[in-house]
């Protein structure tokens, strides 16, 4: 073997991912189903073990009935025949019913991956998503789980079905003349390399398959949504949208054509090797009955015959052993994803939150790096000191990018300080368990979300069981309400791919009547009037300041009009607070808040 052949065999090894190593993971996952397993083993060995027989038949019905020393002998023959047709008969029932029983197994174990793999996405980080695709996070758990399915459904009928019947086969022909099985079984170990082999190309073209499939998926998700659209739109992109999905597709179509061809060979090589052993047969028995073995017409029929019926179990295990290869692929990724270990999680102590000091936030010399921003770069909040006391109107005021949205992620603990702490109610977010924590703050992000659902529903997103009366109220709060019974179907109304149907503003009204709803104990407005006109802000504001009072409530604002009032603003800036004080203590400093609010107030008079 040359050098370089060496390193591409190296380079295949650590590509194709080994099948003996899933085995374990892809049986566990049959577990939960070991009864109707058995139930499955059974029904296969007794259909396996029926299969044997005809053969068996033949032999006598060629033998004893109709090469009978003195002329056919009809009675027997018509007892070999019935017995043949009942046999038959009750195989094909067994046969129904197996399947009905592997594939009810196989989709509940797929659709248990599936379960498995979405939860545990929801259990991953804020910054996994941030820096993962969508599309690509999607492709894994419909592609790739879908692309396991048939080997999920199919491989343990196929691989029990199948090995009793070649097991079966090979004993009837052992019964039958040992001598012509030899002649059968010598070519196998070739094949069994070959096979191999193939496998190995096969799981190397699956795994690039699927990669190319999720990046179209991805491109499908970014062109095709509402956004991307009007992105594509607004540039005059349309035709390089589909270029870039086209080129995709092109490799994905060559990729699928080499998928299904790199078998090919191999199965045709195998059929021609099977259809000729019984011409082999007859040779070899003519020169075995020259030999003085005895071999009878009954034999080489009902032997040929056997042999013929081993054809096809002897392919599907095969066609198993590659598409488990094959599958390998997919499952490594899936197996991937499920390996990630989502790295904010609860500890074995975490406790709810306490309720005593409910409404405290603070801050103690935080440091935070974003993970995938690089090393040399400064981190993004750097040792910040704040407290922000129950019931109080903070704000949070600064330059685009000084870290106020960030501060805002840091008090859920959608991420996890670099240094320093964090504290809720006294306690460290770290030692909280997050359904208690999060339960307790309500935000109002910078960017609204809505489902693709009704504008009731989406509202019941933050309290499933709100009566009508209590979605009313929350929507007359955000000043909503009104503009909600104006649509024909009221709180019924879809409001589109990501509430692209309704305004800015009225997505933003409605993202505030939902947190309403949520009633927290910690309000986090991120911008949330940011999208109203000036009239529409003043009647939002002042729900919101209604909605304030009783919660601590940080706001973060470019508009500071809207929290002149405020109980304490920080001014952050490059990741620091810079200044800290009430409007009237900032505006005597005579600093950044100072030159910033009067900037704004100059621009809004002319
Ligand atoms: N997921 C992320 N990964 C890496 N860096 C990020 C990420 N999100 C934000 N940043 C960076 O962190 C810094 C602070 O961002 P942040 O969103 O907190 O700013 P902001 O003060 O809310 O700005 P704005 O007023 O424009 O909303 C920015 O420099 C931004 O580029
Ligand atoms: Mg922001």
């Amino acid at each position: 073997m040359s050098g370089g052949d060496a390193d591409a065999q190296r380079e295949e090894n650590a590509n194709a991912p080994r099948v003996a190593h899933l085995l374990p993971r892809i049986a566990h996952l049959f577990r939960p189903h070991r009864r109707a397993l058995v139930v499955t083993v059974v029904l296969v060995v007794v259909g396996a073990g029926l299969a044997v027989l005809p053969p068996l038949l033949t032999k006598q019905a060629f033998d004893l009935g109709l090469f009978a020393p003195g002329g056919p002998n009809v009675p027997l023959l018509l007892e070999i025949v019935t017995l043949m047709i009942a046999i038959y008969v009750a195989s094909a029932a067994l046969g129904v019913w197996q399947t009905w029983f592997t594939a009810t197994v196989g989709n509940k174990v797929m659709g248990n991956l599936r379960i498995q793999l979405f939860a545990h996405l929801q259990r991953m980080e804020l910054a996994f998503f941030t820096k993962t695709k969508t599309g690509i996070i999607q492709s894994r758990l419909q592609n790739d789980v879908g692309g396991v399915a048939n080997v999920l459904t199919n491989t343990v009928s196929n691989v029990l079905g199948n090995s009793v019947t070649v097991v079966a086969a090979f004993i009837s022909m052992l019964i039958l003349s040992w001598q012509l099985t030899l002649v059968a079984v010598v070519l196998m170990p070739v094949l069994v390399i070959a096979q191999r082999r193939v496998g190995q190309v096969r799981a190397r073209i699956a795994t690039k398959t699927q990669e190319s499939l999720s990046d179209m998926t991805a491109i499908t998700q970014e062109a095709l949504s509402v956004s991307g659209i009007l992105l594509a739109k607004s540039f005059n992109q349309q035709a390089a949208e589909t270029r870039r999905y086209s080129d995709e597709n092109d490799e994905q179509v060559k990729l699928q054509v080499n998928l299904q061809m790199s078998g090919q060979w191999f199965f045709a090589m195998v059929q021609i090797f099977l259809a000729i052993i019984p011409a082999i047969v007859y040779l070899v028995s003519a020169w075995l009955i020259l030999g003085d073995v005895p071999i009878t017409a009954g034999t080489i029929v009902a032997f040929t015959t056997v042999q013929a019926r081993l054809m096809w179990p002897l392919l599907g295990l095969m066609r198993v052993a590659l598409d488990l290869q094959t599958s390998s692929a997919l499952f490594a990724r899936i197996f991937e994803y499920l390996d990630l270990r989502p790295e904010i999680t609860d500890h074995p102590e975490a406790r709810p939150v306490d309720t005593a000091n409910l409404g405290r936030v603070s801050f103690d010399d935080v440091v935070f790096a974003y993970p995938d921003s690089g090393p040399e770069s400064p981190p993004t909040l750097r040792g910040l000191t704040f407290e922000i006391q129950p019931g109080q109107y903070a704000a949070f005021v600064g330059p685009s990018g000084a870290g106020k949205t960030t501060i805002s992620y840091l008090i859920p603990r959608f991420h996890s300080v670099s240094g320093g702490r964090v504290s809720f109610a006294g306690t460290d977010v770290r030692d909280l368990a997050q359904e208690s924590l999060v339960s307790r703050i309500g935000i109002v992000s910078q960017e609204t979300y809505l489902f693709h659902a009704t504008i009731g529903d989406n509202l019941r997103y933050a309290k499933p069981d709100a009566t009508a009366a209590e979605l009313r109220a929350a929507a007359t709060a955000a000043n909503i309400h009104d503009t909600i019974v104006s649509f024909p179907d009221g709180y019924d109304t879809v409001v589109g791919e990501r509430g692209y149907r309704l305004s800015g503003g009225e997505k933003q009204r409605i993202a505030i009547a939902r947190v309403l709803l949520k009633d927290p104990a910690v309000l986090i407005l991120d911008e949330a009037t940011s999208a109203l006109d000036s009239i529409s802000e003043r009647v939002v504001q002042g729900a919101l300041d209604a909605a304030a009072s009783g919660r601590t409530t940080i706001a973060i604002a470019h508009r500071l009009s809207t929290i002149v009032a405020a109980d304490v603003i920080f001014v952050v800036d490059a990741g620091r607070i810079v200044e800290r004080g009430t409007h009237d203590q900032l505006m005597a400093l005579g600093g950044v808040y100072a030159g910033l609010y009067r900037e704004q107030v100059r621009s809004a008079r002319s």
